[in-house]
This record gives C-alpha cells, sequence and structure tokens, in this order.
C-alpha cells in the first residue's frame, strides 16, 4: 500500500523555519523534506543571506528560489544551523541518512554545524537502527574490494547501478549488517579502504528531530542522563 505522507513532511519543514535567523547562513541537506523546508523558507520572513547546499540538486533548487549558494568557507565555519531529513530516528536521535546518494557531503555539513535539526515524518521513527538499507560512499575504484569486506561482515552490499554521486563516486546499499551499536558501526566501516563515508549518523546525531504527526507537529530532543 502507498501511503502519501506529503503533508508530515511539510508540517515537519514548516515547524523548523522556527530555528532560522533571517539573514543568517545556514546548511542545507537533501531529499524531499528538506526540498519542502526549502520552499516554505524562502517563501517566508525569516530568508536567509545564503545556504550551503549538501547536493547540486538542493543548490538548483535553492537558487531558482533566489537564496545563494556558498560553499563550506572558513568564514562560515562553524554554521549556526544544518536542517536535513533522514531515513531512520531513533529514540537517542541517531540517524541512518543517504536513500539520497548524498551522505558524505551531509555528514560534512552537519558536523560543521553547532546544531542539526532534523525533519521527519513519523514513518522514519524507530526503536533500533537498521532496517533500512544502509549506504555507503565508495571511490570506483574500490567497489569490489569494499563489496567483499562487508560480506565478511556479514552484510548484504547491492550496488546503485548507473548512479553515481555529486563526488563521482558510487553508493553500496547494504542490509544485513548487525548496527545495534551504531557508534562502533560507523567507526567501524570508516576505517574499509575505499568507504567515502556511511549513512549511520551517530557520532554527529541530531540535535533536534521535528517530526511531521497527524497530531501536528512535535519535537525530539535528546533525553537528559
Ligand atoms: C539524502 O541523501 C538523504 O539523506 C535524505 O535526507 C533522506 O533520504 C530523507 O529523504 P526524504 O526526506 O526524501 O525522505
Amino acid at each position: 500500500m502507498i501511503v502519501v505522507r506529503e503533508h508530515l513532511k511539510c508540517q515537519a519543514a514548516e515547524a523548523a523555519v522556527a530555528y532560522v535567523e533571517p539573514g543568517m547562513v545556514l546548511g542545507v541537506g537533501a531529499g524531499s523534506t528538506t526540498e519542502q523546508f526549502v520552499r516554505v523558507l524562502a517563501a517566508s520572513d525569516r530568508r536567509p543571506r545564503a545556504a550551503v547546499a549538501a547536493s547540486e540538486r538542493s543548490r538548483v533548487l535553492l537558487e531558482s528560489l533566489g537564496i545563494s549558494v556558498v560553499g563550506l568557507t572558513g568564514e562560515i565555519v562553524p554554521l549556526a544551523l544544518y536542517v536535513d531529513g533522514a531515513d531512520e530516528v531513533d529514540p537517542r536521535l541517531r540517524l541512518i541518512k543517504g536513500a539520497g546518494g548524498a551522505l558524505t557531503r551531509e555528514k560534512v555539513i552537519a558536523t560543521a554545524s553547532r546544531r542539526f535539526v532534523c525533519i521527519v515524518d513519523e514513518s522514519k521513527l524507530v526503536p533500533t537502527l537498521g532496517a533500512f538499507p544502509l549506504p555507503l560512499e565508495v571511490v570506483p575504484f574500490a567497489v569490489h574490494l569494499v563489496e567483499h569486506e562487508l560480506r565478511s561482515r556479514g552484510g548484504a552490499p547491492l550496488l546503485r547501478v548507473g548512479y553515481e554521486t555529486d563526488n563521482g563516486n558510487r553508493i553500496l546499499d547494504v542490509t544485513g549488517l548487525d548496527v545495534s551499536d551504531p557508534e562502533q558501526v560507523e567507526r567501524d566501516l570508516a576505517g574499509i579502504p575505499g568507504v567515502v563515508e556511511c549513512g549511520i549518523f551517530a557520532r554527529r546525531r541530531a540535535d533536534v528531530v521535528v517530526i511531521g504527526t497527524e497530531a501536528g507537529p512535535r519535537r525530539l530532543m535528546p533525553q537528559r542522563a
């Protein structure tokens, strides 16, 4: 059954505009929820001075709506704010991202930002990460080595055929890996030669998750210890 969740994505996108200070430079991710956010932001009275875009597609959209796109230069790092979607969100605000293939730039901008506001519809909330195939960006030369390494760790990698990232690399979508310790798996995968980045965002998780729900927007914040 196809469930249309566009109104919930839009609800999260609208609620996230409140985090934007007019005239600021912010980071903007990729994906359909982020694109809703860009459209709402461009039409609001909180328009930014400029944005750093995680994908070429986001860059084109931002510029088409009159928002300048700049690189991640020394003058603007750290950014005050990064807004992006996710494919899975666990209760500790750790994420799986990268269905759109922009995970490397997304992680770079998220890490370069003081606050990461993640925007999702309620279908993205999970008790534990790992049902969604985990995207890995891999340099083309290393694809077969990385596939071999992943299989030896119990994973089943699937190459996105005919797809190239904005960085000229390939994406492997991996199922079957045990990601019950996301921080450790994130570190381990980064250690395979040829892996540029993986879609687990545990070391740099979200600071706030804004969720579109049938009962209205709600926010998920880190639990206090
Ligand atoms: C892009 O590479 C992804 O990380 C997206 O942020 C993620 O896949 C969520 O996308 P949607 O908002 O389209 O569900």
